[in-house]
């Protein structure tokens, strides 16, 4: 991967305006505006409290949801108000991203004071790209940083464009994501094993080819273990199944025992009369799942092997739920999952949307190596891909 600079290259800041890409897009109770995981937020804390030990004046900008314009209701003020609870000193707010208030804003900082701007994506040229919102961007500031990682998967303005424009630098956050992460991909110590869940193959098949042409060893539940043991041949009754993914699921199965490496599927299942939380359930393998009945989590054997499997791992990847985690019955599996991951003594990682909310319901975040705030942007990297965030502070030559 092509080299970027870290904070330390930025050379002195005193005084100096620098304009921070953070990913705030935290969930909110879109009613009460309030935050309801702030993680996010608190990962960024330590990028933000350097440029402030440094005295540099510090401009921040996020997008929050998908607004289609500018909407009361995806306002990063209340962000803004937590953030400056979380920091223990006042955080400014001004309610738009570019212009004369703005100017006026970023005129008012002091040294190690603190700006936030109002959400990127209510202005039109951020999802374009547009180089003018770019341009416009990089005038507030002397220098640029990217703590967003979670965003780093999109060609975006105050991602992908700004960079051209200032010198640039990954914050301490995006440095310990595409480090962390980059190991996985690149440099995992061995055996190395990966545990995928989640509902869909097609979702995640970019990723699957590559786990199963470079781990030792892959489990695959949740959902998309439907497919896999169709594809072994299992009749699994009414389960979601996706019938166009079983040949992939046959192809994937058969290059892993090319390659000689083990592909754990479930030994036991729970399932379920039909598609609810309360519905009746109960354990079964896959070879008795009755004809009227559907899978909605892996079983407590299944959940014995995975911590047989791993016990020889030296590095495990986890991303995507065992089951309907959501619903108290069907969440055994995928709770069991990241107590055997805690008590792993193997370097874990974990990346990808549910996987890290289960991670954090299981309140075992702390136990594990590294637990991504990526989404997309995580399994777009392990997919191999090139993030334009990450391309574009490669090539900021500012
Ligand atoms: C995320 O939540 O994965 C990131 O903040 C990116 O959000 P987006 O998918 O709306 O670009």
């Amino acid at each position: 991967m092509a080299s970027y600079r870290g904070l330390n290259d930025l050379g002195p800041l005193i005084g100096k305006r620098a304009l921070v890409r953070v990913d705030f897009n935290v969930p909110m109770d879109l009613q009460t505006h309030t935050i309801t995981d702030d993680t996010r937020i608190r990962a960024a804390l330590p990028t933000i409290r350097w440029l402030i030990g440094q005295s540099a004046r510090v401009i921040l900008m996020s997008h929050l949801g998908r607004p289609k314009g500018p909407d009361p209701k995806f306002s990063l003020k209340p962000v803004a108000e937590h953030l400056a609870t979380l920091l223990e000193r006042p955080v400014a707010f001004v309610g738009e991203l570019v212009g004369e208030a703005v100017n006026e804003a970023v005129a008012k900082l002091g040294p190690g004071d603190v700006l936030m701007l109002e959400n990127v994506r209510f202005h039109p040229g951020e999802t374009k790209n547009d180089p003018e919102l770019s341009r416009q961007l990089a005038s507030l500031a002397d220098v640029y940083v990217d703590d967003a990682f979670g965003s780093a998967h999109r060609a975006h303005a105050s991602v992908a464009g700004v960079p051209a424009f200032l010198p640039s630098a990954a914050g301490r956050l995006m440095e310990r994501e595409l480090t962390m992460l980059g190991e996985v991909l690149g440099n995992p110590d061995r055996p190395y094993w990966a545990i995928i869940g989640g509902a869909k193959v097609t979702d995640k098949v970019a990723l699957l080819d590559r786990l199963v042409a470079m781990t030792d060893g892959l489990v695959i539940g949740g959902g998309m273990a439907n497919t896999f043991l169709t594809a072994e041949g299992y009749d699994l009754g009414v389960s979601k199944v996706e019938a166009d993914a079983v040949a992939k699921a046959k192809t994937l199965l058969q290059q892993a025992r090319d390659r000689g490496i083990t592909i754990g599927l479930p030994v036991d299942l729970v399932v379920a009369e039909a598609f609810a939380p309360e519905a009746a359930h109960h354990v079964t393998t896959p070879d008795r799942v009755g004809n009227q009945e559907l899978a909605l989590d892996i079983g407590p054997l299944t959940v014995e092997a995975i911590r047989k499997w791993l016990s020889t791992a030296r590095t495990v990847f986890w991303n995507g739920p065992m089951g309907v985690f959501e619903w108290e019955a069907f969440s055994a599996g995928t709770m069991g999952v990241a107590r055997v991951l805690a008590e792993s003594t193997a370097k874990v990682v974990v990346g990808g949307g549910d996987s890290v909310a289960a991670v954090a319901k299981a309140g075992i975040t702390d136990r594990l190596t590294h637990v991504s705030t990526g989404g997309g942007a995580a399994l777009e990297f392990l997919e191999g891909k090139t993030l334009p965030g990450v391309l574009a502070l490669a090539k900021s030559s500012g």
